[in-house]
Order: structure tokens, then C-alpha cells, then sequence
């Protein structure tokens, strides 16, 4: 059980100690300021003493937790631990000079055109603002794009993708509200998923659910459309979930396929579509989800 909680939270076994240490003080002496709190009114339903008992313990946890942690020099840790609760509650959106700011990570393993259109909308924008870019593929044009921008980029590996913590701590340390996937081929792990909850949203070069699922990308998909003889086809913004292309789709568009179509001249009418409508389908999700 401790091992499970030192890998977990990526300590040594001496840090485990304080860390718990911490949790045992900061708990107690939340206990102790809300029993004096409280003592100061006479409260004699018990129902309304519960409740307030209760609200006062989980404000002041936090706080508790984290002066505890000064002295045991274990503050980075629990600030990023009270980090990590409030995205998985969703309420990691934050104010900055009174103004709530939505912070983005763009996922991209391709040339990032898509990307690119993403950071030009965001760019000088009130609420949104792309703060990483991420990709498993060092040589990838969107980190080229990101660096255009000036914008921090981070390189992935499968390990830890997919059997380490999915690179969540760098996620919730860079702030990150929403994740988009603009042309990204790995299967998100549940661990992310889990932990953006529709806040994670992918674009699809087709219509959904036709011509989804493993295997389906870029020209891949195009070749099959043309080969079944598709008279439209189109793209597919959708929230993910644990399957590939799968989730609850936000937004499509359609464009025709003409009888002389390769999968390059279809793939070229599929962008323009994309760059017309992902950004401007992103911010009106956000926007809505932030209530502004
Ligand atoms: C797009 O066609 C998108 O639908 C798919 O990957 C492609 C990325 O293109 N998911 P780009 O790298 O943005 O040009």
C-alpha cells in the first residue's frame, strides 16, 4: 500500500513520511480550528451544526494542509496536489487580474496546419490562450509552429504516455484546461480522458461515425471514401472519450467528392474545412463552458 502510494505520487520513502505527516497535521489541526470556530455561536440543531461542521472542514483543509507543509518543506508538493484536485473538479480555469483565462494544450503529431490556425485564433485572445504544444514526434511541423508563437512545447514518450502517469503533473503544472487534438495518432490514455472530462476535443477527417476508429487517418481515411464511392464527405469535431473517434460530436461540415478525386485533392478540400471552423468550434465551446 505505501509502495502503491510512492509510486503514485513519485517520492522516496522519507518524503513519503513527511507527506503523510502532513496530511495527519494538516487534517488535525482543521479539525481543531473549525471546533473552535464553531464553539464561538451556540448552534443547537444538529443537522445545521453537521453542515457547518463539514463546510468549514473542507475550506479550510487546503489551508490547513498547506501551512503544515511549510515547515516540513513539503509546500511544491501539496500545491501541486491541490492542483491536481481542482482540475479533476473542473475548476481549474483561473483569474487573471480579474479575468478568467482558459488555458489550451494543442496535441499534434503532423505538419500542424491545423495548429497553427489554433495559436492565430488565440492568439491576442480575451479568455483562450494555447499554452503548450505537445507531440511524440520531435521532428513534427507543429513545433515549429509553437515556436512561431512562442509557445512551450513538450515532447512525449510512449512509456510514460501510456504506462506512467500519462503526463499529467506537466499538464496540471503548465495549468492546462482543455486539451485539443489537432492531428494526433496516439489513443489518449483513460488517465487523461478521465481527467478531461469534455474538456479533450478532436477534429476527424470525415464524417463520423463513418470512417472512424484504429487506422483511420489522413490519407487512409480519404482512399476509403473515394473507394466506396461517397458522393459527400467531411469533418467531425467531437469530445473524446476511451475509443478512437468515438466521443459526442460537437460540430460537422460537409464538402462534396467529385468522381475525380485522389485522396490528395480531397484531403485538400477536408483542410479547408478544418482551418474554416476548428478554432472558431473551440472557442464557442469554451466560451459557452465558461459562461461568457
Ligand atoms: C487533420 O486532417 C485532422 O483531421 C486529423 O489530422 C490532420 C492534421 O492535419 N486529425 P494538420 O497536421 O493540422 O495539417
Amino acid at each position: 500500500m505505501l509502495h502503491r502510494l510512492q509510486k503514485k505520487w513519485k517520492v522516496s520513502g522519507w518524503q513519503l513520511v513527511l507527506v503523510l505527516g502532513t496530511f495527519a497535521l494538516g487534517g488535525s489541526l482543521c479539525g481543531f480550528i473549525t471546533r473552535e470556530l464553531l464553539r464561538q455561536f451556540t448552534i443547537e440543531n444538529d443537522f445545521i451544526f453537521g453542515t457547518l461542521y463539514f463546510l468549514c472542514l473542507t475550506i479550510l483543509w487546503p489551508f490547513s494542509v498547506l501551512l503544515i507543509s511549510i515547515p516540513l518543506g513539503q509546500y511544491r508538493f501539496f500545491s501541486n496536489y491541490l492542483k491536481r484536485i481542482r482540475n479533476r473538479l473542473g475548476m481549474s480555469i483561473k483569474q487573471d487580474k480579474g479575468q478568467t483565462i482558459v488555458t489550451v494544450a494543442i496535441f499534434a503529431s503532423g505538419s500542424g496546419s491545423n495548429a497553427r490556425k489554433i495559436m492565430e485564433r488565440f492568439q491576442k485572445h480575451p479568455l483562450i490562450k494555447v499554452g503548450l504544444l505537445v507531440s511524440n514526434k520531435p521532428g513534427a511541423g507543429a513545433l515549429h509552429h509553437a515556436a512561431d508563437f512562442g509557445i512551450s512545447t513538450l515532447i512525449i514518450e510512449k512509456e510514460q504516455f501510456f504506462r506512467g502517469d500519462a503526463y499529467l503533473p506537466e499538464l496540471e503544472a503548465a495549468g492546462i484546461d482543455y486539451i485539443i487534438l489537432a492531428g494526433f495518432l496516439w489513443k489518449i490514455p483513460s488517465a487523461l480522458v478521465t481527467a478531461y472530462p469534455h474538456r479533450m476535443i478532436n477534429i476527424h477527417p470525415a464524417l463520423l461515425p463513418k470512417y472512424g476508429g484504429k487506422g483511420m487517418y489522413g490519407k487512409f481515411v480519404h482512399k476509403a471514401v473515394i473507394a466506396a464511392g461517397d458522393k459527400e464527405s467531411g469533418i467531425t469535431i467531437h469530445f473524446v472519450d476511451e475509443q478512437y473517434d468515438h466521443g459526442a460530436t460537437i460540430f460537422q461540415a460537409k464538402c462534396p467528392v467529385h468522381e475525380t478525386d485522389t485522396p490528395d485533392s480531397l484531403a485538400e478540400r477536408i483542410h479547408q474545412l478544418e482551418h474554416a471552423h476548428f478554432a472558431s468550434v473551440i472557442e464557442k465551446v469554451i466560451t459557452e463552458a465558461v459562461g461568457q
